[in-house]
């Protein structure tokens, strides 16, 4: 499957970005043992990624947009078009030598993300989805599961940590959920939870307090292989209201019941 050109820099520049992680994350896993642990390190690691990454995408496209969790927001020459970069999902995972974190780059076009692409180092799988054509990994085309029964399925959500204020609400949804279904993973990456229910691994995902670098290529993923995403409050759009439920097709209504009585 050939992608377009606009989808090629963004493969391009999430693979550069990733070399240099990889580099940086071995450099991470000797650190666990000194007792200034790799904080610093780590931060440097992302804010190089993102250079990466910007210079990449702005370089092929200076007109657009862009917003990058490390650099913020930046207006382009067009306004309609704009970049949504995390460079490095999972920092967590990442600061522990866990090798579990990804690459996001999702690309907009009047509101409305048209292509996104995930992509994972440590385990070279690249997700990626444009509008319309489908969604892939690396090169076999990836759907959303076929479970149909809550009980026998499976989720992913994010559980927030240090005090944040979703944590209530988002035990309230673990007390609601886990009595009726397999099984609930916190994996600690957004993006790549999203590209698991994109290719079948989890039937469905959802978190409440994230933000638009977290969810918008896999969002889009999660679409294009046939799933539904929707806000935890009925109406609302998620990247706006940073509050995300994503299934495959048969789950998504009785995930949403549970997970909005619970709001
Ligand atoms: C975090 C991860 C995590 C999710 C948090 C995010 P970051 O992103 O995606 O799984 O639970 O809400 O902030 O900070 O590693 O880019």
């Amino acid at each position: 499957m050939q992608g377009s050109a606009n989808l090629n820099v963004m493969i391009k520049a999430a693979r550069k970005a990733g070399r240099s992680l990889v580099k940086d994350f071995r450099e991470v896993e000797n650190l666990q043992v000194s007792s200034k642990g790799p904080g610093d390190f780590v931060s440097r690691a992302d804010r190089e990624a993102e250079r990466l990454i910007k210079e990449e995408l702005r370089g092929a496209r200076p007109a657009y947009g862009w917003i990058g969790e490390e650099t913020g927001e930046e207006a382009g020459e067009d306004p309609t078009r704009r970049w949504i970069v995390d460079p490095l999902d999972g920092t967590t995972n990442f600061l522990h030598g866990l090798p579990h974190w990804a690459v996001s780059i999702a690309l907009e076009h009047k509101g409305e993300v048209v292509a996104g692409v995930v992509y994972d180092p440590a385990k070279d799988e690249l997700f990626w989805a444009e509008k319309g054509a489908g969604a892939w990994m690396n090169e076999s085309r990836i759907r959303v599961s076929g479970r149909r029964v809550m009980i026998e399925s499976i989720f992913a959500t994010g559980i927030p940590f240090g005090g944040r204020g979703t944590l209530p609400a988002t035990l309230q949804d673990l007390a609601r959920l886990m009595p009726v279904c397999a099984g609930v993973r916190r994996w600690g990456a957004a993006a790549l939870d999203l590209a698991y229910v994109a290719a079948g691994r989890v039937d469905g995902y959802w978190e409440r307090g994230i933000q638009p670098w977290d969810m918008a290529a896999g969002m889009l993923l999660v679409k294009e292989a046939g799933g539904f995403v929707g806000a935890v409050r009925e109406g609302r759009e998620p990247m706006e209201s940073g509050a995300i439920i994503a299934a495959n097709g048969e789950l998504f209504d009785p995930l949403c019941k549970i997970l909005r009585e619970a709001a």
